[in-house]
Parts: C-alpha cells; structure tokens; sequence
C-alpha cells in the first residue's frame, strides 16, 4: 500500500487550531502536543480512509503517513478497516475493532442483559440513565456491552492506535442501521483519564467509573489471548492504575467498578462494597458518596 501525503483536505487543520471540532476537548488538545513528538505510524491511502476523526489525527501528527515502516507497531487499513499491527517475539498478530458483526453481533444479539456481570456491577439494572466513563476503553468491548443494553457510555483511551481504531470502528458503525443507535451513545474521549477526571466538576462528574486497567503479564503467555497479546506489546503495564483509582473514588458521583482477575488482589488493597464474579473475572463495586 502507498502513503499519499495530500490526504487531508486543510479543513480539518483549522478545527484543531481552531478547536471548533465537537471532539477536540482542550485537554485533548495538550494531549496532542506532548504525542506531536513521537506520532504513530499509519499506513493508508487516500481512498480508505473516509472518518474525519482519523484525517484530524493525521494532520495533527498525533498519526503520521508512511508508505512502509520497520516500527514493530503500525496500523493499516485493511479493506477500509482501520487495524492495528504488532510484531512480538517474532509473531506477526493484528487486531482491528467491528462493532457491526461477529463476536459484537453475537453479544448484541444473545447476551445475556442487564443481568450480566458487568451491568450488573454498573447499576444498570437499577439505575438505567447513568453516565459511566469507561476510563480504560482499550478494544471497546466492555463499553459496547454496556451502550448495547441503554447506557450511555464515555470512552476514554490514552494510546493514539487504539483511540483511532474506536473512532474508526464507531464512524463505520454509524452507517449501520442494526447499531448506529448503540453507537449514538458512545462518545470518545482521546486523554489519560486520570487528567480527564481532573478536569470534572460536579455537573460533568460520571455517575460510573469503570476500570479495566493493563494486568502485569503473566509467563504462560499462551494462555493469553490474541487481542490481549496485542495491547499487552503495545500499551504494557504502567503501574498507574491506583492512581486512576484514587482519583476515581473522588469524582465518580455513584460508584466505581474494577475488573480483575478472578484470584487478582484488590486494586490499592482497597476492600470493595461487594464484589460480582463471573467465571474467570471479578468486578470489584466501590460505592462513593
Ligand atoms: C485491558 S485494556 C481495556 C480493555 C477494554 N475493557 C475492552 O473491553 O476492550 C486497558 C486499556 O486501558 C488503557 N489505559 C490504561 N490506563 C489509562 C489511562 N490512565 N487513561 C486512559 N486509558 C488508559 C490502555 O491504553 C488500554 O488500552
């Protein structure tokens, strides 16, 4: 595939500059800054790529055109799929995000409710109409989860691949007549959410914080699965997650959930309200207020 530098149309400079863009939050806007220095390859051409987030990310160098690239992490489009590859120990593995077929078909279709774990955990049985921030967004398929059953979901996520992959994947689900109206109700939010949490106040505090925060690797690295496999090469383990706890507790309005590993120990060794388990995961619940 060839890089054509002229992809993006001068329009889309203006909105960051300018900030008239509805997704550029003045965080974000730091947040690009500090990127600026070390963007992150992107393989494309001109007639893949048709989301106007991802063109906003490339010509604020937070993406940066190449036509190949000996980096060990890259994303491509793959039949106008944004998708994310990664070289680790040898293995050539890639991941994009669809949120239209396959396993979130499957889930949207046959899940299991609001009485699922992480619903459950989120106080969407009861409490249908709160905000959660998915502060942890990742891959988006805990945050799609839980649009799927009525939530409206804030997704936050500090790597430049994999925000561009959940705004690729939810621009393309937009034209989706089966979940455009699931996806109305995800919003991404491109930040550290420590910073992001920072920045709110009573009004746009959360009702729900949900941590799913990077879990140290383990050695029997076959066990893991692909899609872990790859965020665990790209983004790592960063030992920040108590800090997100922290700051968590004290602007979440209602509640904090945090997955973990079914025997993980509590995050901060912080004893929950209660916990919900499910076979091989436990959502620890701390009610705030
Ligand atoms: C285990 S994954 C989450 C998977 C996600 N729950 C899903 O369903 O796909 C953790 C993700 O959290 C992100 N992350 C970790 N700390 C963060 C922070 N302080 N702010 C924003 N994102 C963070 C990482 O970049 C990574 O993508």
């Amino acid at each position: 595939m060839v890089g054509v530098a002229q992809l993006v149309e001068p329009l889309t400079v203006t909105q960051v500059v300018e900030g008239s863009s509805p997704f550029i939050h003045p965080i974000f806007r730091l947040f690009i800054i500090n990127l600026q220095e070390n963007p992150f390859p992107i393989i494309v051409c001109s007639a893949e790529t048709n989301c106007e987030e991802v063109a906003v990310l490339i010509n604020s160098s937070v993406l940066q055109i190449v036509s190949n690239t000996n980096e060990s992490s890259y994303l491509a489009y793959k039949e106008q799929v944004l998708t994310l590859h990664v070289t680790k120990n040898g293995e050539h593995l890639s991941v994009s995000i669809d949120f239209i077929h396959g396993k979130s078909k499957h889930r949207r279709q046959y899940g299991g409710g609001k009485s699922q774990p992480l619903p459950k955990a989120c106080g969407l049985d009861k409490h249908p109409d709160w905000m959660i921030l998915d502060a942890t967004a990742g891959l988006g398929k805990d945050a799609f989860v839980l649009a799927s059953l009525g939530s409206n979901i804030m997704l936050c996520e500090q790597h430049p691949a994999l925000y561009s992959m959940l705004i690729d994947a939810i621009h393309r689900a937009n034209a989706d007549e089966d979940v455009c109206d699931i996806v109305e109700r995800m919003t991404c939010v491109f930040d550290d959410a420590s910073l992001y949490l920072e920045g709110c106040n009573d009004s746009s505090a959360p009702d729900v914080v949900y941590l799913d925060p990077m879990y140290p690797e383990r050695k029997k690295s076959a066990k893991i699965k692909k899609d872990m496999q790859i965020l665990q090469s790209l983004v790592g383990y960063s030992g920040k997650e108590s800090e997100l706890l922290e700051i968590a507790l004290k602007k979440s309005k209602h509640r904090v959930v945090v997955k973990r590993p079914k025997s993980a120990p509590t995050l901060n060794d912080l004893k929950p309200s209660y916990t919900v388990s499910s076979v091989n995961t436990r959502y620890d619940v701390y009610i705030c207020g």
